[in-house]
């Protein structure tokens, strides 16, 4: 098969392409900006040139604004404004208009249709999210999610009128399960960063609520198997998710790792930004505020049907999965300054 994905420099598109490839199916990437495609390992992607095409497109227009150099058997649309506080009419032009454009060129060349879309279509709903519940009216958290819930109504909709689709939810896509490498520090690591330095020190939230973090290569496994086995998938929706932490889980490991600032949680009801040093007021204002709707949430992704779609099982994203993620991010200078080890401490004794 050959098959368009949009989006194929980020995150999750390349290692969608890399497993594509490696299942033996031939890419068209649509890329951006960005001309090259990385994998989550830092490393360009290789492929004879025939199995690997790449075409310059660009979402907010019909057709993508492209040609296509030949056949297409099925689209995987994951292109998308993914950072928080852009314009809304951004979010509107690339995910809104975007899929729309996506859909309309799947109607065209009569393509199957894969939408990554996010678990946070849920919005600020508490409890257990099931995968088939798309719109039940909730408050939306910020105009990505917003956007995320328009797009994926008009999948649905496209569904409903014949367009074979199915769709992937990730939650919050972070390192790899095993190493917890990640290529871009974006979104939640931004977080980590000004509170484990101590530039924020105090954050709104529930000791209780939950952050999913999922590792980036079981979001694309279950994207791939969705393509691979679309005849299964088709008409479904897949909660590609970790299955959640608490702030308390968040904490208690921030807290093993000795040059990390540990943040202090504080009810919202009784947090109030005017009271933070004025430092601390301007990253609160600029970044804490994007994000601390998420550490109000009590909420759980239910899985079940992802569980039976995959026929591996998903991976284990405790409070281990966490220490690797922050380990990976201090070893590459991300975050914190690492302490030296036994070896280096007894050299540099052995110098004096
Ligand atoms: N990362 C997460 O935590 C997360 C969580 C849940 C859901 N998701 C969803 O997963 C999907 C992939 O996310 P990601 O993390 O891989 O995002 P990403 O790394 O930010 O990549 C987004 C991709 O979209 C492309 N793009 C942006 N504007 C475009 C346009 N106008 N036309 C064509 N392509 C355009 C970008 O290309 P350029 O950079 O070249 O512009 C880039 O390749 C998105 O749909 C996102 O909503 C992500």
């Amino acid at each position: 098969m050959t098959v368009l994905v949009t989006g194929a420099s980020g995150l999750v598109g390349a290692e969608v392409v890399a497993r594509l490839l490696a299942a033996g199916h031939d890419v068209l990437g649509v890329v951006h900006r960005v001309p090259e495609l990385i994998g989550n390992n830092g490393r360009p992607l290789r492929a004879p040139k025939d199995r690997l095409r790449l075409v310059n497109g660009d979402v907010t227009k019909p057709g993508l604004g492209l040609e296509l150099p030949g056949r297409v058997d099925h689209i995987v649309h994951c292109a998308a404004i993914t950072d928080f506080g852009r314009p809304e009419a951004l979010y509107q032009q690339v995910n809104v208009d975007g899929t729309r454009h996506v859909i309309e060129l799947a109607r065209t060349h009569a393509t199957p249709l894969v939408h990554v879309g996010t678990a946070y279509v849920c919005g600020e709903r508490s409890g257990t999210i099931a995968e088939s519940e798309l719109d039940v009216g909730q408050r939306m958290g910020n105009h990505y999610e917003e956007s995320k819930l328009r797009a994926e109504t008009l999948v649905r909709k496209a569904s409903a009128d014949g367009l074979p689709v199915a769709a992937v939810r990730p939650s919050i896509v972070v390192g790899a399960a095993r190493t917890g490498v990640v290529r871009d520090f974006k979104n939640i690591y931004v977080v980590l960063k000004l509170t484990t330095q101590g530039r924020v020190r105090s954050v709104p939230g529930h000791f209780d609520a939950m952050l999913d973090l999922v590792p980036v290569d079981h979001v694309a496994d279950v994207v791939t198997a969705t393509v691979d086995r679309f005849g299964e998938a088709e008409g479904r929706t897949f909660h590609a998710v970790g299955g959640g932490l608490s702030l308390r889980d968040f904490s208690d490991v921030l807290a093993e790792f000795p040059s990390f600032h540990v943040p202090r949680f504080v009810s919202p009801t009784a947090f109030d930004p005017q009271r933070l040093p004025a430092s601390e007021r301007a990253y609160h204002d600029k970044v804490v505020v994007l994000y601390e709707s998420y550490f109000r949430r009590r909420i759980t992704f239910d899985r079940k049907e992802t569980e039976r779609f995959m026929t591996t099982k998903p991976p284990a994203t405790g409070q281990a999965f966490l220490r690797r993620l922050l380990e990976h991010a201090v070893k590459a200078g991300y975050l914190g300054t690492p302490l030296p080890d036994v070896d280096q401490v007894l050299a540099g004794l052995r110098g004096n």
